[in-house]
């Protein structure tokens, strides 16, 4: 069989291959786009009690009696105690709580009822970092992870009127969690975004994957599945393309189609064109915004529906560093992206987990190109079947809460890990999981492995695993891990020179106001940093493969091993704007280079 014709049977069978995993992917852990249905929200006031010794299982505080009788009393009760906020992580609203680490139990009841020919689920947007829930006395869902959502179905389980609802939430460091027992970052516990109660009817459209046809640039692609394996009709509206298609399901549920949009405008960081897409199954309506790209790589450039993109982009932790918490809201999401879209950013890298939907849905609002990944950050036991399959779990509930979301044009599958046959197979995995969900993002990894080599006085890198990712990254601090081997304008880079590369971390600490000797490291000072930033802009320059490039980090934000006692005080200070809000000398810089690109 000649060449060519393998190659088009190889591609006619990736092809199918995506149809067909698009359509039969694994029961869809929660409904996708939960914002698009029917909800309440069960955010606000929620009572705690704070369980150090792990004592409330056993004393079954989960069922909140009261004494019946002269002789029965309990020692815990959650009425008239502390209280916290949901959303919100508890370390930031409770001084006694900065540091904890251990159980939280949260409780509320709320008003609702068993409706005929409805469905009700509760639904979390994420607790950080794993949890059980109770309601009235019964435990319900157990869910690990504190970046992405879980469901639980309450139909029939909802008393008609006052039901109870408790969390028990812990965020306790383990060897095989991810991340794992240390990372710079604060272990922020908490149910840290919203929390609903989501009501549907019994038949209804459970999870869809829209997307532009596979290189083709005016057609459009559905994936659909039903919550009954029935056939069952589906209106796909898009009124500004003048498109109204019904779809006939199979018997499991589930269709396919391609619609032809002639007119469709493509979504782009400088033109981000979103549509108003609605599926309509009988009285239920589900409505999304859609935007319509297709990514690919080319060489060594990154391309965006056809044309090469430089990645102007930037890191930042899901934190507000005014507040000391995590973020959580459209407000929240707002202040993080307008500091991110001053500094002249295209794309947001969101360190180093999946981030809230406010955040992904409003930078696709604005054009800004996303980065997503999952937490396996350095420490990760690769050898650990428990931790692959924890791994698999969050790759697949990001994937599947945001696949939708056209910004997010990145998947990360890993930070710095170190070259192994374990870590190897770990991650070829998670390609694997990642590429039977999505074929329609490029997907990558940061490496910090670069090295000097003295015999060619290049920057080189030696992982072969690089060539299973579309796109390479590489964190290297020259100027403040890394002393400079050679003159920044001597530094020739040789590394993954076929593929796109993009420095997906780099930069230095300084204390925003603390001025001293821009030669001088230690003097944690704004000018050390600014001149850094000048040195690793001029290195950027002998980067034939570069791609893009994004400084660690946008804000100030906290991290527990970060001792220095006036420098640092708990907080890692590569931010390019201090935690009061205040850009440092190195904001302009970079602000300056990127502004120039434009
Ligand atoms: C690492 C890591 C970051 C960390 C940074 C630092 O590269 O990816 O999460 O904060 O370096 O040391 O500041």
């Amino acid at each position: 069989m000649n060449y060519r014709l393998s190659y088009l049977l190889a591609f006619a069978l990736c092809f199918a291959a995506a149809f067909v995993s698009y359509a039969s992917d694994a029961v869809s852990p929660f409904m996708t786009n939960v914002y698009g249905r029917d909800y309440m929200l069960l955010n606000g006031k929620w009572n705690v009690i704070v369980d150090l010794y792990d004592q409330g299982e056993k004393m079954k505080v989960f069922e909140n009696r009261t004494p019946a009788s002269n002789e029965e009393f309990y020692e815990y009760s959650f009425d008239g105690g502390l209280r916290l906020n949901v959303p919100g992580d508890w370390n930031s609203q409770v001084p006694e709580l900065k540091y904890y680490e251990g159980t939280v139990w949260y409780a509320r009841h709320f008003s609702a009822g068993p409706q005929t020919g409805e469905r009700q689920f509760l639904y979390f947007g994420a607790v950080s970092y794993r949890c059980k829930v109770y309601l009235n006395g019964e435990m319900i869902k157990e869910h690990e992870g504190g970046f992405t959502p879980f469901e639980v179905e309450v139909t029939g389980k909802l008393s008609d009127g006052d039901n109870f609802l408790v969390v028990q939430v812990n965020n306790r460091r383990t060897e095989d969690a991810i991340p794992a027992l240390a990372f710079d970052w604060w272990n922020y516990g908490g149910i840290t975004r919203d929390v609903m109660l989501v009501t549907t009817p019994e038949q209804y459209v459970r999870d869809y994957f829209i997307r532009l046809a596979e290189k083709d640039s005016k057609s459009v692609a559905v994936s659909l599945s039903m919550a009954l394996p029935q056939e069952t009709d589906v209106r796909i509206d898009i009124p500004e393309l003048k498109i109204s298609e019904t779809v006939r399901t199979d018997a499991r549920g589930r269709a396919e189609l391609v619609m032809k949009t002639p007119k469709l405008r493509l979504w782009h960081p400088d033109s981000p064109v979103l549509y108003d897409v609605t599926l309509t199954c009988g009285q239920e309506s589900v409505s999304d915004r859609i935007g319509f790209r297709y990514l690919d790589t080319d060489g060594t450039d990154i391309l965006v529906n056809g044309e090469p993109v430089f990645m102007r982009s930037i890191s930042f932790h899901e934190e507000i560093p005014q507040r000391k918490g995590r973020a959580f809201s459209q407000a929240d999401a707002q202040m993080l992206l307008s500091e991110a879209a001053a500094l002249g950013v295209n794309m947001v890298r969101l360190a180093h987990y999946p981030q809230n939907e406010y955040i992904v849905r409003l930078a696709e609002e604005m054009g800004i190109v996303l980065w997503e990944e999952i937490p396996i950050w350095q420490g990760i036991d690769f050898e650990d079947e428990g931790t692959m399959a924890k791994a698999q779990g969050m790759l697949r509930e990001m994937i599947h809460r945001d696949r939708n979301r056209c910004a997010v044009c990145f998947w990360g599958v890993a930070n710095e890990t170190k070259p192994s046959e374990a870590r190897n197979a770990f991650l070829m995995s998670l390609l694997d999981t990642g590429r039977a969900m999505d074929t329609t993002r490029l997907y990558v990894a940061a490496f910090d492995l670069v090295y000097f080599n003295e015999e060619t006085r290049h920057f080189e890198m030696d992982d072969p695993f690089t060539e299973n990712l579309d796109v390479v990254a590489v964190n290297k601090y020259m100027g403040w891990y890394h002393p400079w081997p050679v003159p920044p304008t001597e530094a020739v880079w040789d590394v993954v020179p076929d593929k796109p590369l993009i420095i997906s971390e780099f930069g230095g600490e300084a204390l925003y106001g603390q001025h001293g000797d821009r030669n001088v490291a230690s003097s944690w000072s704004e000018e050390y940093q600014a001149r850094l930033y000048e040195d690793n802009i001029e290195m950027f320059r002998h980067i034939p493969n570069l791609a893009g490039v994004s400084p660690w980090i946008l804000f100030d934000f906290r991290s527990p091993y970060r001792f220095h006692p006036t420098n640092q005080e708990d907080w890692n200070r590569k931010g390019l704007v201090s935690d009061q809000g205040y850009r440092k000398a190195a904001w302009y810089i970079m602000h300056d280079y990127y502004m120039k690109m434009k």
